[in-house]
């Protein structure tokens, strides 16, 4: 029996600690000077606090050009407004797609003055020839994400993407075809999942500690895992329940020049974006 087309654990990182927006405290797991992208995810920010004073200044009204964001909410309520007159609040384990393609003017700050507020953004980059695509929204409540229950109370909140029993994600992507699933395994279940051999794949520890591949390397609470290349995803929970995401992706490999928020393929795009923006053209 070969193993050799099973993901191994490449690498691990538990982020780095930051601010962003007005001033909300996260960590930064992609997109930091220690893991600057993983082709085609951008950025990876988790945030986390009870302590209103580490996101009551959210992320007031601020541009995006090139890109997808992604945001995913664990905990709290986050509400979002946009140059475009989309408004509305994203609640707890509801998701919001947003294309930001030629350009977008949005505001994202907490609906909530105390308590806890969890989840996650990742920019997911546009393939060159759709960078400059018509902006657009897609955004479920937890109700509309598709559930697949497994053995033991194990299941799978699927947000985009297939899972290996053919359960499809809520998100209708065009550009690129990420897999994002949101996995609960029970005490010594295992997920089994096969992805395209040429896709990027991560899994960050939401909640207790996982053993990875053929090899059974550990992953702990709160870190990031990168992949090797394979096509066979072995994740298992070993002495307690545990939470992941799963989230995966074929490269775009096409050149990425970053300019705060907005994400070209060359310098002289990015220095566009700045003027198009000051001169409101979003
Ligand atoms: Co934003």
């Amino acid at each position: 029996m070969s193993t050799s087309n099973t993901k191994e654990l490449q690498y691990s990182t538990a982020g780095i600690p930051t601010s962003d927006g007005a001033g909300v405290n996260m960590t930064r797991i992609i997109g930091s000077p220690e893991l600057n992208m993983l082709d085609p995810f951008l950025l990876l920010d988790a945030f986390g606090s009870d302590k209103p004073n580490d996101y009551l200044a959210g992320f007031p009204e601020h541009p995006h050009r090139g890109f997808e964001t992604v945001t995913y909410m664990l905990e709290g309520k986050m509400r979002h407004k946009d140059n475009a007159g989309n408004e509305g609040v994203i609640e707890q384990h509801g998701v919001q797609w947003m294309t930001a393609g030629k350009g977008i003017v949005h505001s994202e700050m907490p609906e909530q003055t105390e308590g806890l507020l969890a989840g996650f953004q990742l920019w997911v980059n546009l393939p060159k020839a759709h960078k400059m695509t018509e902006p657009k929204y897609q955004e479920f409540k937890a109700a509309d994400i598709p559930v697949e229950d497994h053995d033991n109370g194990s299941f799978i909140r699927v947000i985009a993407g297939k899972t290996q029993q053919g359960t499809l994600g809520v998100i209708n992507n065009e550009f690129v075809n990420p897999t994002y699933l949101d996995v609960t395994l029970k005490c010594g279940e295992t997920f089994n999942h096969t992805v395209s051999k040429l896709d990027n794949s991560m899994i960050y520890m939401i909640e207790g500690d996982a053993e990875i591949g053929s090899n059974l390397a550990p992953l702990a609470h709160k870190q990031l895992g990168i992949l090797t290349a394979g096509t066979e995803v072995i994740i298992k929970s070993k002495s307690s329940d545990i939470r992941f995401l799963f989230i995966s992706a074929v490269p775009l490999n096409e050149p990425v020049a970053r300019g705060g928020p907005f994400v070209m393929n060359t310098k002289a795009e990015i220095v566009q974006a700045f003027d198009d923006f000051s001169s409101n053209k979003f």
